[in-house]
């Protein structure tokens, strides 16, 4: 990953030079997610992969971190995420209302056709290779007391100040949808998975609702009219938190790391997650919002900008800073479990 940084916008206080070792520095050759549903599950299975390392001589551990997900989904910016993530075909998981967009399942599994038809590039020999994907580990540092004073600043009212969040994110806390929610949060719409997903923007083609430049919707901009495939893009994903929250009302940083542990899961770490990035992200040109990058995750240095449809005349909001550090990342392959059982056999 730290050889793709520039293209993935982790420049400046975001480039590989600054990241916490060992990211980028060539040392990290497994990660292995331990994952439970609690501490004491935790503890059983730390125990179990303790003793599988303590048979492996030659592997150190070089990084630890701690991650964890609340029940009602939120992140540290206090947004319910995870929501939009596509169905792969054939996966057996329940389809809830969405988009529609059920994938080629070798959109994210080695081995089998993608949406073009042809078979993803696998690591050989095939016996390793088959049933595996690629991951892309990041570890984002979150600036949320700065988010909020920045919200604070730009509004006059609480009301005003979540309305401006939900148009930069896309979804209101809660995780209701702007498209269907588009004035007010509304907690049930963002508790039912049989409606929150369930929107496309054909129905809000200016961004009256929800702003092209909305993070949720330059990461999906779903049947809105860009140039491309947006299929090819889509990717499966996954954010959890690390460090304390920040207490509710607090506009000043009290110094904690916090953030959100990012994982991309895919077959194409080039057309899915990178593509995501630098062109969706971090870049306007694809709806017409030309330099305009993210508000809440693109590499903006202070001067960004960020703009909102509106009657009579749209609202343009200036001197956007960076939300999102990166602290370091890393890309990997997993092998599926039938891969793992060769390399153990490979070895005996
Ligand atoms: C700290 C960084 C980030 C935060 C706080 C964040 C937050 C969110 C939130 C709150 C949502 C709405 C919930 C949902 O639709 O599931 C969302 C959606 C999404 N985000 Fe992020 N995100 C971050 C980074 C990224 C990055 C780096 C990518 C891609 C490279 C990304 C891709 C997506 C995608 C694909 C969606 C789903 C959009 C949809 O299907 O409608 N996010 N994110």
């Amino acid at each position: 990953m730290a050889a793709r940084a520039e293209f993935i916008g982790d420049t400046g206080e975001s480039a590989p030079a600054r990241w916490e070792p060992p990211f980028g520095t060539g040392q990290v050759h497994v990660v292995l997610s331990l994952l439970a549903a609690d501490q004491e599950s935790l503890a059983v299975v730390l125990e179990r992969a303790r003793k599988a390392h303590a048979q492996l001589p030659g592997a150190q551990v070089v990084h630890r971190q701690d991650f964890y997900q609340l029940s009602t989904g939120r992140t540290s910016f206090g947004y319910k995420d995870g929501i939009g993530n596509p169905t792969i075909e054939g996966s057996g998981a329940e389809t809830p209302p969405g988009d529609g967009s059920v994938l080629k399942a070798g959109e994210s599994v080695l081995g089998c056709p993608d949406e073009t038809g042809n078979l993803p590039p696998m690591p050989q020999p095939a016996e390793l290779g088959r049933n595996g994907t690629f991951v892309a580990w990041r570890k984002l540092h979150t600036r949320v007391a700065a988010f909020r004073r920045y919200l604070h600043d730009n509004s006059g009212s609480p009301e005003e100040e979540s309305l401006l969040a939900a148009k930069i994110v896309g979804r209101w806390q809660s995780g209701a949808p702007l498209v269907l929610a588009p004035e007010h949060d509304d907690p049930a719409l963002g508790a039912d998975d049989q409606r929150n997903n369930d929107f496309r923007y054909a129905s809000d083609p200016g961004g009256a609702n929800c702003p092209h430049g909305a993070h949720a919707r330059r990461a999906n901009p779903r049947d809105s009219e860009i140039i491309g495939d947006i299929r090819l893009h889509h990717m499966i994903r996954r954010g959890t938190n690390y460090g304390p929250p920040l207490p509710a009302g607090v506009l000043d940083d009290d110094g904690a790391d916090r953030g959100i542990v990012f994982v991309f899961i895919g077959s194409h770490l080039d057309r899915q997650f990178e593509f995501v990035k630098s062109q969706w992200l971090n870049d306007g040109h694809f709806t017409g919002l030309d330099q305009e990058k993210d508000l809440l995750t693109g590499d903006n240095d202070g001067t960004g900008v960020f703009t909102i449809p509106q009657h009579p005349i749209r609202r343009r909001l200036h001197g956007v800073e960076r939300f999102v550090i990166s602290r370091g990342g890393e890309y990997f392959f997993l092998p599926s479990l039938s891969a793992l059982r060769w390399l153990a056999n490979a070895g005996a």
